[in-house]
């Protein structure tokens, strides 16, 4: 059993802390939001994800798992500190370190002994040697530094961080590696040991080729349509080779979240700042940008007009499994709807909340699809929710003004969606 200190309880900190509890170590996750501890030892979850809720109430009744603000008596009583608070972009589009520092300091004015520090948030190559000094320039106690970074998905995350396909630490400390990959002992990783730099690479070349698989088959899929070929087709066959991999090649509205959109900014500034010019990376983020505006495209090629005209947009995260809208598709596309002279009908299972801080009252919201649906000139779907698959076409049919759905997942036939009569507009698919 370790002792464990999380600096920074947001989706990392609190899934990653909650994981290493249920894994035996006493865990303290802290934060310096008041109303997310607060909420946390009542036992309500500031996140949506799935088996989430459970696992943090185990663990804190079985006192292996807590929450406070007290972040420098939770460094002392700690063997080990995590670091995973924000890493968001700056305007520049660079990571923004500014949490990191605060951190770091926090972490050199309340060190009592031996401790091993470790980045689990998302940093740019070097801020393992950044953290190092801020660290020194508070205290001459000695301690090691790791780079830990996440690989998990939203609405995976539990699955994903007890489960992860490898696990990267990186150190110039043995003793620092074995202590770490101890930790990691249940869980049924590779562990891959690496240098605190190449462990802070991985991260962003991990996020910024899976961006990549997705924006090279958005191109495919918008070459597709002008060819009348099949994007799900090509995606299927050039997947099936294991060289390649079927994963991340759906074509779709683009990808979102709080992730790929800021870490493929970041390491077009990590190269730029070590003199290298990345321009596939500057492309895939660029083909991103245009991919969602070709919604708006479609449903203004569908309808003639978006004047005047009533738009569901059915999803609002994301993606499916989580209530995060972070540089979500629809939060880019909606605006533009409305610009355009359109009433929106935003529909999400779980997202509204989320969604309304961050849009205000751009259109109006619903977690009841029908509802949505009922009376609108046409349907957008932009987040692939089961309520979203399930849905009773006739009905929509039946409901809507007029038959048109612009589909951003992909999710219908073609074929059944014309003998039902609809104008069904996918992504890199025959019309
Ligand atoms: P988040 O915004 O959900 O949470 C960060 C938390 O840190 C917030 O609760 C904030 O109040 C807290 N915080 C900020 N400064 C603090 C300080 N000085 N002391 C204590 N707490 C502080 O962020 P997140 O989504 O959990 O991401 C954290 C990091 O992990 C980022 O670098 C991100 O890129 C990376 N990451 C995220 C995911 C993901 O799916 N969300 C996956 C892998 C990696
Ligand atoms: C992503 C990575 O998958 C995680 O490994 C990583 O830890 C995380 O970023 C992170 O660094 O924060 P996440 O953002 O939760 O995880 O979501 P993904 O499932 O990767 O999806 C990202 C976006 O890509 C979504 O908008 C999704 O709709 C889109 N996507 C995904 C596609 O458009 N097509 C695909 O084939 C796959």
């Amino acid at each position: 059993m370790k002792k464990i200190a999380v600096i920074g309880t947001g989706y990392v900190g609190l899934v990653s802390g909650t994981c290493f509890a249920e894994s035996g170590n006493n865990v303290i996750c802290c934060d310096v939001d008041d109303n997310k501890i607060t909420q946390l030892s009542k036992g309500e979850m500031p996140i949506y994800e799935p088996g989430l809720e459970e696992l943090v109430m185990k663990n804190t009744r079985e006192n292996r798992l807590a929450f406070t603000t007290n972040i420098p008596q939770a460094i002392s009583q700690a063997d080990i500190v995590y670091i995973a608070v924000g890493t968001p972009m700056a305007v520049t589009g660079e990571a923004d370190l500014m949490y990191v520092r605060q951190a770091a300091k926090t972490i050199g004015q309340n060190l009592n002994g031996y401790k091993i520090i470790v980045t689990k948030s998302t940093v740019p190559v070097g801020t393992g040697k950044l953290i190092s000094a801020i660290i020194r320039e508070q205290t001459k106690i000695p301690f090691d530094i790791v780079s830990n970074p996440e690989f998990l998905r939203e609405g995976r995350a539990i699955e994903d961080s007890m489960n992860m396909e490898r696990a990267v630490i990186g150190t110039a400390s043995s003793k620092a590696f074995e202590l770490i990959a101890e930790l990691h002992k249940p869980f049924t990783s590779k562990i891959v040991k690496t240098t605190v730099e190449t462990a802070e690479l991985i991260k962003y070349a991990a996020n910024a080729f899976l961006s990549t698989k997705i924006s090279f088959i958005n191109d495919i899929a918008n070459i597709c349509e002008r060819v009348d070929a099949d994007v799900t087709k090509v995606s299927e066959a050039i997947g099936l080779d294991s060289r390649i991999g079927g994963q991340f090649l759906q074509a779709g509205a683009g990808f979102g979240g709080s992730c790929f959109p800021k870490d493929t900014a970041a390491l077009l500034h990590i190269a730029k700042d070590a003199g290298y010019d990345f321009k596939l990376i500057q492309a895939v983020m660029e083909t991103n940008e245009t991919q969602r505006l070709l919604m708006v495209e479609k449903l203004t090629s569908a309808l003639g007009t978006l004047k005047g005209k009533t738009i569901a947009v059915l999803g609002l995260a994301f993606k499916p499994g989580t209530d995060d809208v972070r540089s979500s598709p629809a939060l880019d596309i909606i605006p533009q709807l409305v610009d355009r002279g359109a009433n929106v009908m935003a529909y999400d299972p779980v997202a509204i909340e989320e969604a309304k801080r961050r849009l205000g009252y751009k259109c109006t919201y619903t977690d009841d699809i029908y509802q949505a649906i009922e009376g609108t000139n046409a349907c957008l779907i932009l987040t692939d929710w089961e309520e979203v698959k399930q849905i009773d076409l006739a009905k929509v049919k039946g409901i809507s003004r007029q038959p048109v759905i612009v589909d951003g997942r992909n999710l219908f036939e073609i074929e059944a969606m014309r003998q039902l009569g609809f104008t069904y507009l996918s992504v890199g698919r025959p019309a």
